[in-house]
C-alpha cells in the first residue's frame, strides 16, 4: 500500500499563500494530491504553486466574501481536474485585541465576512460539485481554540470561530446524506502573518504562546496544523465527522491552578 495519504485526491485550500495553507499545499501534494490554491494574495500564492513540483499545485485569485468568485474558483478545479475529492477552507483574518467597549462593528462584520460567510460559500460550492460527480468528499475547516473558549482572541475573531463551529456542524449534519465528511482543525497560537509582521514579532508570539502553553516542549508550528488537516483530509478518518480537532496541547481543556 501506498504511504501517500492523497494519491489521486484533488483539493482546495483556501488561504493557501500563506502560514498554515501553505503548509497544507507542500504536505498535501507531498501525499499525491493536486492542489487548487485559493487566495487574495496573487504573488505570495504564484510563488507557493511554483516552488511545487510537476506542476501539482496552482494558483488561482478568489476573494471569499464574493460568492461569484467561490463559484467560479470550484468551477476552475473541476474543468482542471475533473472532480474536488478536498475542500481545506482555511483562509481567515483577525483583528486587533481592543476593549469590549470599543467594538467596530464594521470591522466585525468584514471578519464574519471572511471567516464565516467565506466559509460559508466555499463549502457550498465545494459540497454542490462533489455531489455533481458523486464524490465522497472531506471538507476541513481550520477553526481555532477560540471556536472553543474566549479570552483567547479578539471579539469579533472568536465570535467569528464560534459560528464557524456551528457551521461546519450543520454542514456535516446536511452533507453527510451524501457521504460528505465535515470537520474541523483548532489550533492555538501558531506564528504566522496573522498575528506576526516580521521575525521579531514571531519571536514573540512563540514565546507568548510557549509560556502560556499546557503541553511544553512543542512549539506549535504551521505543519503540525496541516498534519491534523491531512489526516482529516484523507481516508484515515473516514468515519470522523462533526469533529473539531484540537492541536492545542491540551490548552481548551485545561485550566491551570
Ligand atoms: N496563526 C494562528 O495562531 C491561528 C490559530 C488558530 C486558527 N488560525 C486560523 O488559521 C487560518 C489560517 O491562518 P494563518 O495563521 O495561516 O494566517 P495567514 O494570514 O498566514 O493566512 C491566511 C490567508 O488567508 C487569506 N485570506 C484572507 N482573507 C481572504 C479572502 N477574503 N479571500 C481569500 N483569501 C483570504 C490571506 O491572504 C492569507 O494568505 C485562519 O482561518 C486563522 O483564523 C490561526
Amino acid at each position: 500500500m501506498s504511504g501517500l495519504r492523497l494519491e489521486g485526491k484533488i483539493a482546495i485550500i483556501t488561504g493557501g499563500a500563506s502560514g498554515i495553507g501553505a503548509e497544507a499545499v507542500r504536505l498535501f501534494t507531498d501525499h499525491g494530491a493536486k492542489v487548487i490554491i485559493v487566495d487574495l494574495q496573487e504573488e505570495l500564492g504564484q510563488n507557493v504553486a511554483a516552488s511545487i513540483e510537476d506542476e501539482r499545485a496552482t494558483f488561482y485569485r478568489c476573494d471569499i466574501t464574493n460568492e461569484t468568485e467561490v463559484e467560479n474558483a470550484v468551477k476552475f478545479t473541476v474543468e482542471k481536474h475533473g472532480k474536488l475529492d478536498v475542500l481545506f477552507s482555511n483562509a481567515g483574518v483577525m483583528e486587533q485585541h481592543g476593549s469590549f467597549l470599543d467594538l467596530d462593528l464594521e470591522l466585525f462584520d468584514r471578519t464574519m465576512a471572511v471567516n464565516v460567510r467565506g466559509a460559508a460559500a466555499f463549502i457550498k460550492h465545494a459540497a454542490r460539485a462533489m455531489v455533481e460527480k458523486g464524490t465522497r468528499g472531506s471538507i476541513v475547516c481550520t477553526t481555532s481554540v477560540s471556536s472553543e473558549i474566549s479570552g483567547v482572541g479578539p471579539h469579533a475573531y472568536t465570535a467569528s470561530k464560534h459560528a464557524l463551529l456551528g457551521l461546519m456542524r450543520s454542514a456535516c449534519g446536511g452533507l453527510g446524506k451524501y457521504g460528505i465528511r465535515v470537520n474541523g482543525v483548532a489550533p492555538y497560537g501558531v506564528a504566522t502573518a496573522l498575528n506576526s509582521v516580521d521575525e521579531e514579532t514571531a519571536k514573540m508570539v512563540e514565546d507568548y504562546c510557549a509560556a502560556t502553553a499546557i503541553l511544553k516542549s512543542v512549539v506549535l508550528k504551521a505543519r503540525h496544523v496541516a498534519e491534523a488537516a491531512l489526516f482529516l483530509a484523507s481516508d484515515d478518518s473516514a468515519y470522523v465527522s462533526g469533529q473539531n480537532l484540537a492541536v492545542d496541547g491540551g490548552y481548551s481543556v485545561v485550566k491551570p491552578m
